[in-house]
């Protein structure tokens, strides 16, 4: 941290991603500063293609000092790219909760405790652990111990548990200033003998992560994980693909936001990406209301403040959603979504999670009006492709609106059996659903663009359609490709 309140933020992504990410927090940080006139931003990567803030950057250069306005504050952020992650340094306690309620792509978010260091011994290790600002991040007063991840590589030090008892007991000596006795699992939990101590087992500390890489210890606080839980009470069904990365590829396609676009999913299964789509078209925040961050137990915590930001959020999201129902009942917006799928169970369930989602949706999405501007089918994807063909027509002659007449495919395909163990082999299923969606995308005049992410080596060959490679990446430990089909 450069100053007590300035925090330098770690924000996770799968890797390949990363200028995704980086693009996203970058629109986040100068869109919510737009009341700034003069924003201070250092990035080491080009961002040109970042069409949304071309004219945000002029404005906001680093080389630009405007200094006409009274409310003129000076930021300095540094967005770099790293493996893994976006590490953006020097953000306000807001920016902190900007990024944590409204990034889309962010996996995982940590706060670096301090500069990294150099640590070839324990002894080293030791001293260096006294520099940093523990009492920013922990309560003297919480009698735990906070869970702790280690990883070492290429270090001096390479017994990571040998490194977290150290970081613990150095935790237990001087940040909470105990010396009863805890327990550490080997889960990195804190379980504690109940029968000699009182210290709670159950830990309210944010999690410590250490990462040791020739022999430079960096640091860090846990912010907020499992950042794709977006939905609670979420119903799934086979293999569904996580919020974070449905949001990545709907970014990286330049489909959202739009008003005018028919988006179709064919395999939905628990409608991830027709979620993600309507709340990317809606706009606004990431978070449900109720999610808990661990900065709200730090010492530096201002809940005052804090209170203030979350009201005016949840404020702009209601005015928000006012404005896209409008938009949507009085046919300004010619945006749809289609969601399809062979598997009842995954009507159900997509249903289940854009309604509890989206509750203010259903009284604007009746089933019974014609008008519905999304609509969830049951069926194999050649008959629905049909369906919305006829229906796009009848639009056409009703000319109630004047409508996009095209459709946009992105889509996770079906993966089969676990296909990793046995790359060659396909099942006859499979082969003929690739075969014939393959034959779908070619021969129907409704369909404009199609996005896929593929994880299945036969796919491309099947589909008889040349594709291009947007994005190559691991997905559940599998190789990964997100494609656009050539025309
Ligand atoms: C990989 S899953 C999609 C997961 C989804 N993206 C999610 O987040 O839950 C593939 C889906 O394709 C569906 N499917 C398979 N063959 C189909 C077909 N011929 N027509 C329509 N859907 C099909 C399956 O029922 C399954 O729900």
């Amino acid at each position: 941290m450069n100053s007590k309140r300035s925090y330098n933020l770690y924000a996770a992504i799968t890797p390949s991603l990363e200028p995704l990410l980086k693009k996203e927090l970058l629109n986040l940080l100068l869109k919510k500063n737009n009341i700034i006139n003069s924003t201070s931003i250092n990035t080491n990567t080009d961002l040109k293609d970042n069409k949304n803030n071309n004219n945000n950057n002029n404005k906001n250069s680093k080389n630009n000092n405007n200094s006409n306005n009274n409310n003129n504050v000076e930021l300095n952020i540094d967005i770099k790219l790293d493996k893994g992650g976006v590490e953006c340094s020097g953000l306000s306690p807001e920016q902190l909760w900007t990024i944590a309620h409204h990034s889309r792509l962010s996996e995982s978010l940590r706060v670096r405790l301090g500069q990294p260091f150099r640590s070839v011994n324990f002894n080293m290790l030791k001293s260096s652990l006294k520099d940093l600002p523990w009492g920013n991040f922990y309560r003297v007063t919480e009698h735990t111990l906070p869970e702790c991840s280690v990883s070492c590589s290429h270090s001096a030090l390479y017994h990571s548990n040998a490194v977290k008892d150290r970081i613990l007991d150095h935790f237990q000596k001087n940040v909470i200033f105990t010396k009863k006795p805890i327990l550490v699992n080997n889960n990195g939990d804190n379980s504690n003998n109940n029968n000699n101590n009182n210290i709670s087992s159950s830990s309210n500390h944010s999690k410590i992560y250490v990462r040791l890489i020739d022999d430079m210890m960096q640091v860090s606080v846990d912010v907020g994980d499992s950042m794709h839980k977006r939905t609670p009470n979420k119903h799934v069904t086979d293999a569904p693909i996580r919020e974070t990365l449905a949001a990545a590829l709907l970014m990286s396609a330049g489909l959202l936001p739009q008003s005018d676009v028919n988006i179709w999913d064919p395999f939905m299964g628990s409608g991830t990406i027709l979620q993600e789509a309507l709340a990317m078209a809606i706009g606004g925040r990431a978070t449900p209301p109720e999610r808990y961050f661990s900065f709200q137990s730090w010492p530096l915590h201002r809940d005052d403040k804090y209170n203030n930001f979350i009201a005016r959020i949840n404020q702009e999201q209601l005015q928000l959603q006012k404005t896209f129902q409008q938009t949507i009942s009085t046919h300004t917006s010619n945006f749809r979504l289609y969601g399809s799928d062979i598997d009842q169970r995954a009507i159900d369930a997509t249903k289940h999670n854009i309604y509890n989602q989206f509750k203010f949706l259903e009284n604007i999405n009746d089933s019974n009006n014609n008008n519905n501007f999304i609509q969830l089918l049951h069926g194999d994807f050649k008959v629905i492709e049909t369906k919305i063909k006829e229906q796009l027509q009848q639009d056409k002659q009703q000319q109630q609106h004047q409508h996009q007449q095209k459709l946009t495919i992105i889509t996770n395909l079906p993966y089969g059996e676990r296909i990793m163990t046995s790359n060659k082999n396909i099942s006859d299923g499979l082969k003929s659903t690739f075969i014939s969606f393959g034959k779908m995308i070619r021969e129907s005049n409704i369909i404009k663009d199609v996005y896929v992410l593929n994880g299945h080596p036969k796919f491309i060959e099947l589909s008889g359609v040349q594709w291009l490679s947007i994005l190559k990446f691991t997905n559940g430990g599998l190789p990964v490709e997100f494609l656009k089909m050539k025309r």
